[in-house]
């Protein structure tokens, strides 16, 4: 199955999250609804709230809208995140649109994220389940967590793979973790079965940013919506620079090490072909290869059917998209 046809089989039920959605959106205060209306109307691609709509399908899920609820309330998540990241990060573009910082300010933005956050929690509240709010409390924190440690690991050619998988795992993974695993949740799963979707998810979710960070040093390309080499214009060591530290020649390390530090493009060039000749990109995609494997081999704990199918096929797209 394609992206398109996984989401052809959730068509109803991403129909009804963009509407609440779009009503959990408003206030009364303008700057709120129109810097939140703008991010949200330039679509992306609804990647997480997919993943819990199929999930609980995929466990069994018929009566009720609680799974339109929780997608809901992870996608405000993901955006408010994304409203600050970009602050952090310095981006102008963002879903092929201005970043909402550039036009508004990083005031605003700031805020405005902290709007949906605090609407997410609003939302989640009405589950009346006390283990939703665990996962999504804890989940929220630690996304805090990691990108408080990527700000620590900015600027450092020290920053080997362990301190970097532990941020992706945190700021990225977290999330596509409790996407999966509350579809279990919700369906009142044993154990076994939240522990095998909370697993799925987490790989998915790694192997995601995983080529995240590849699509950053790729060509630019308009579906992507965001321009590439920021992480290197802010000095951040994601794995195709790390492995390209480890891998290169001498003279090609102290070239690295000097771009970490510094930031900007200046270096865009020598850092290209230091990552070219160390093969970091492919590297880079097998690790994300295995993150996907073993989200797969998660999937073996619940039943065939085809939203398991989409779940499987989703792991898939993750590390073979172009956006
Ligand atoms: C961007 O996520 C942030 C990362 C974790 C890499 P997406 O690529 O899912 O962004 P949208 O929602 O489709 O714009
Ligand atoms: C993902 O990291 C950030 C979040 C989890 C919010 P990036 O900084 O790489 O995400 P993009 O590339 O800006 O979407
Ligand atoms: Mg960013
Ligand atoms: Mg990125």
């Amino acid at each position: 199955m394609d992206f398109n046809k996984i989401k052809d089989l959730a068509r109803d039920d991403m129909a009804a999250v963009d509407r609440t959605i779009r009503e959990r959106l408003q206030s009364d205060v303008v700057l709120i609804n129109q810097l939140a209306t703008y991010i949200v109307s330039s679509g992306g691609k609804r990647l997480r709230p997919l993943l819990t709509l199929i999930a609980s399908r995929a466990l069994g899920y018929e009566h009720g809208d609680k799974h339109v609820l929780l997608a809901a309330v992870i996608e405000f998540i993901h955006t408010a995140t994304l409203l600050h990241d970009d602050v952090v990060d310095g981006s102008e573009l963002r879903r092929g649109q201005t970043t909402a910082n550039t036009i508004w300010g990083n005031e605003a933005s700031v805020l405005v994220g902290d709007f949906l956050y605090s609407r997410a929690f609003e939302m989640m509240v009405e589950t009346n389940d006390m283990r939703v709010m665990e996962i999504l409390a804890s989940t929220t924190n630690n996304i805090a967590r990691g990108e408080v440690l990527q700000l620590l690991n900015c600027h450092d050619p020290d920053t080997d793979e362990t301190r970097y998988f532990d941020v992706i795992r945190s700021k990225t993974a977290r999330l596509f973790e409790a996407a999966s695993q509350l579809s279990a949740v919700i369906t009142k799963q044993n154990g076994a079965t939240e522990q095998a979707m909370a697993t799925y998810g987490m790989h998915l979710g790694i192997a995601f940013q995983l080529i995240d960070d590849t699509l950053d040093y790729g060509a630019s390309n308009p579906e992507l919506g965001k321009n590439v080499g920021d992480d290197l214009a802010e000095g951040k060591p994601t794995l195709p620079l790390i492995h390209a530290l480890r891998e290169g020649t001498d003279s090609q390390r102290s070239a690295l090490r000097a771009a970490i530090k510094q930031g900007g493009l200046a270096n865009l060039d020598a850092v290209l072909s230091a990552i070219e000749s160390t093969g970091s990109i492919a590297y880079t995609a097998r690790r994300a290869e295995e993150q996907a494997r073993l989200a797969q081999q998660a999937l073996t704990a619940i039943p065939d059917s085809p939203y398991k199918q989409a779940l499987h096929d989703l792991a898939h797209f993750s590390v073979h998209r172009t956006h």
